[in-house]
């Protein structure tokens, strides 16, 4: 869900971010004046926070804390802002950092408004992490322009459907927008070479049947807490599927007969409309009562799935 799971690369990139700045590694060299520049833009459009007290104009922004992070150039390609107590709009600023691969805006409530469209300038920008925020509208068309692979949207109020453009983004692999008020998840959307997709706790609706097929590579998919609607008898789901989460939806039919050699760490269909034999074939055994609860008329598994 939402806030627990960050991509594995962001993790590793805020790992090597920490070190280096704990060891100082990058303020040997200096940073760009004009990468230094429009951090200080970036500063002023948050109302100058103490937080980021460290951002000085005579001073290496290489080594700038709450974090930046350049290559050897000194060209800034990451900056990871954390519980920052702002009242602010996303600064447009962003986009004057050409290099840019990872923006990172994490826990912080005061932070509002649109995705700029100068994130359209960032064309390089791989990871794009926005979460705990008031951020709202549209997930904007012109992120096509960008390099995403893994893009994170959550807890924040993003609106309107999933834009279609997302299957085009080639190296796109992760997907998390869970917990916003996102409606709807385009028909034929293809979802290229997606691993992980998670659109749980929006208010999504329509038939979601077409994310699913045995070749997918998905090793992820939650789409729990929302409004969709879907006949899962003779869903067929990704081989390499480890999580599955489908309740609090309205899932009817049988559980799908297909999911007994698929071995996953964790599966949820309950608080759904499912009816019928629970599988008690291969994998099917591992999953207890409480993968299955609330449904409408689910038999098997000590008949713990019949609705209340
Ligand atoms: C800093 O960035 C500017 C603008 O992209 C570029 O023209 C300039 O050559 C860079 N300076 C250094 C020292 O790399
Ligand atoms: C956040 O900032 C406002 C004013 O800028 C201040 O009144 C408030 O106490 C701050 N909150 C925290 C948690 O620091
Ligand atoms: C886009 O990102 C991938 C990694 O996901 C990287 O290998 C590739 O070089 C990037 N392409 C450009 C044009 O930056
Ligand atoms: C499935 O979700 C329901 C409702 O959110 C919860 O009560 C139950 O414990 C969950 N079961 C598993 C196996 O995650």
């Amino acid at each position: 869900m939402a806030n627990s799971s960050l991509p594995p690369s962001l993790l590793l990139i805020l790992l090597f971010a920490f070190f280096s700045n704990a060891f100082n590694l990058p303020s040997a060299m200096d940073c760009n004046s004009s990468d230094r520049a429009a951090l200080l833009k970036i500063k002023e459009q948050l109302g100058n926070p103490p937080e980021l007290s460290s951002w000085l104009p005579a001073t290496n922004c290489c080594a700038w804390d709450n974090t930046v992070i350049c290559f050897e150039t000194g060209r800034v390609y990451l900056v990871a802002l954390f519980r920052l107590n702002v009242t602010a709009p996303i600064p447009s600023a962003y986009g004057d950092l050409p290099m840019l691969k990872t923006i990172q805006l994490d826990t912080m409530p005061g932070l509002y408004g649109p995705i700029p469209s100068s994130f359209a300038k960032v064309s390089q920008l791989e990871l794009l992490d926005i979460t705990g925020t008031q951020v709202s509208g549209p997930i904007p068309d012109f992120l096509v322009k960008t390099n995403l692979s893994a893009l994170t949207i959550t807890n924040s109020k993003l609106t309107g459907p999933i834009p279609q453009y997302l299957s085009s983004l080639s190296n796109l692999r992760y997907i998390d927008l869970s917990s916003n008020m996102l409606r709807q998840i385009p028909e034929d959307y293809a979802y290229g070479d997606i691993d992980t997709i998670d659109l749980s706790h929006n208010q999504l609706t329509g038939d979601p049947s077409f994310l699913f097929g045995i070749a997918k590579p998905m090793t992820k998919i939650d789409l729990s807490w929302n409004e969709l609607t879907l006949d899962m008898t003779k869903i067929w789901f990704p081989h390499h599927l480890t999580y599955l989460d489908l309740s609090h939806n309205h899932i009817k039919g049988g559980v799908s007969k297909f999911l007994k050699d698929i071995k996953l760490g964790h599966f949820n269909v309950s608080y759904n409309d499912l009816c019928g034999e629970i599988p008690t074939e291969r994998f099917m055994i591992y999953y207890g009562a409480d993968s299955y609860v609330h449904n409408k008329c689910l038999s098997g598994k000590d008949g713990n799935g019949k609705r209340e």
